[in-house]
């Protein structure tokens, strides 16, 4: 059996990556242009300041993949790329370009959903097999949802975030906080040094039957209890921060032990840029039972936006299937919805 080499293609939010996996699994490279630093100035994403960069970076940064994976074009079998959710002036870059290396390199195209890439975060670095059901908690800016992963491409959506993902939620407190942007990465850090139970903040939608999430009730609370407060101090930011941490990985974490119960799994995965979050990872391993195997990405890079999800999530689909798919012109997809 030979070996299937997936270059994968991110370009939905402001990173422009490209990566490249192998059977389904094994990183060869993973490149990547944050934009970051361009964005703190202006404490979020500008789409038309991302969609420039993303044409800056896009040639140089698939280069790189290739050369970091030491791969020709002749070594690869597919390309996967964001299809979308996300901001279209970005999407349309890595799709564009995609497609005419499509064309140009005759290699078949296989568009993946955003947050099926985020689903398949957690088999990237792992060579063992993975039991399915797994039950997926993925949180990230853009979304927040449970997920039960019955197969490979076999998803039943148990809840989603019905306003305000709770990756937002970080960036809005800490925008209010003044830590700027990202918020999540600032708020977790700062958390460390204050005290959790300084603010009694609500635990939004918690007393229902439902395995939906909505934190924008959290994100009003905090802001009122910062008017209220007047002047903010270091202390007040750590303590909020804390408080505020608390609160989101309360809710997150109390919502899938009630989808665990509901579907009796024995594998638990999170995934999404807040599974980067220590605490959160922290507070949902003291409640998961021991007969219970609990994973999250194996490097932080695989919890935030990168390509090499794409390519795994591409490689799951291409693998069994590859006559189903050719060259393409592929547009971008602003569908939510997580189907195959
Ligand atoms: O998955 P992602 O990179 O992009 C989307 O698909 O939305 O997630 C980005 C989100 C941001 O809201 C960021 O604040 C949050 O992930 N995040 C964190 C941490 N690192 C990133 N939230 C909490 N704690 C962190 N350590
Ligand atoms: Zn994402």
């Amino acid at each position: 059996m030979g070996t299937m080499k997936i270059l994968g293609i991110e370009t939905s939010c402001d990173e422009t990556a490209c990566a490249i996996v192998e059977d389904g699994h094994t990183v060869l490279s993973n490149a990547i242009a944050s934009q970051i630093d361009l964005h703190a100035k202006t404490g979020g994403v500008v789409p038309e300041v991302a969609a420039r960069e993303h044409v800056l970076n896009i040639l140089p940064i698939i280069d790189e993949a290739l050369f970091d994976a030491n791969c020709t074009w002749d070594d690869i079998d597919a390309i996967a790329l964001t299809r979308g959710p996300g901001l279209v002036s970005s999407l349309i870059i890595g799709t564009q370009t995609a497609s005419v290396i499509s064309y140009v390199k005759n290699k078949p195209i296989v568009p993946v959903q955003h947050i099926v890439g985020h689903l398949y975060s957690n088999w990237l670095d792992r060579d063992e097999d993975i039991e399915f059901p797994a039950l997926v908690l993925t949180v990230s800016g853009g979304h927040n949802d449970l997920i039960l992963m019955k197969g490979h491409m076999d998803f039943e959506v148990l809840g989603e975030t019905l306003d305000d993902a709770a990756g937002e939620a970080f960036d809005k407190v800490a925008r209010m906080l003044g830590l700027g942007y990202p918020g999540g990465p600032a708020i977790s850090k700062l958390a460390v040094s204050g005290d959790a139970g300084a603010f009694d903040l609500p635990r939004p939608y918690l007393n229902n039957d439902n395995l939906d999430f909505s934190f924008s009730g959290l994100k009003t609370a905090v802001l009122d209890t910062i008017k209220k407060w007047g002047g903010m101090d270091d202390k007040f930011r750590a303590d909020m921060s804390a408080s505020f941490q608390e609160a989101v990985c309360d809710v997150l974490s109390t919502k899938l032990l009630r989808a665990l119960e509901k579907t009796n799994v024995k594998e638990v995965h999170l995934a999404g840029g807040v599974s980067a979050n220590t605490r959160l990872r922290e507070v949902i391993s003291a409640k998961l039972p021991d007969s219970v195997t609990f994973r999250h990405p194996k490097s932080l890079i695989y919890c935030t936006d990168n390509a090499a999800m794409i390519a795994c999530a591409g490689h799951y689909l291409f693998a069994p299937n590859p006559s189903h798919f050719g060259v393409e012109n592929i547009i971008p997809s602003t569908e939510f919805r997580i189907s195959y």
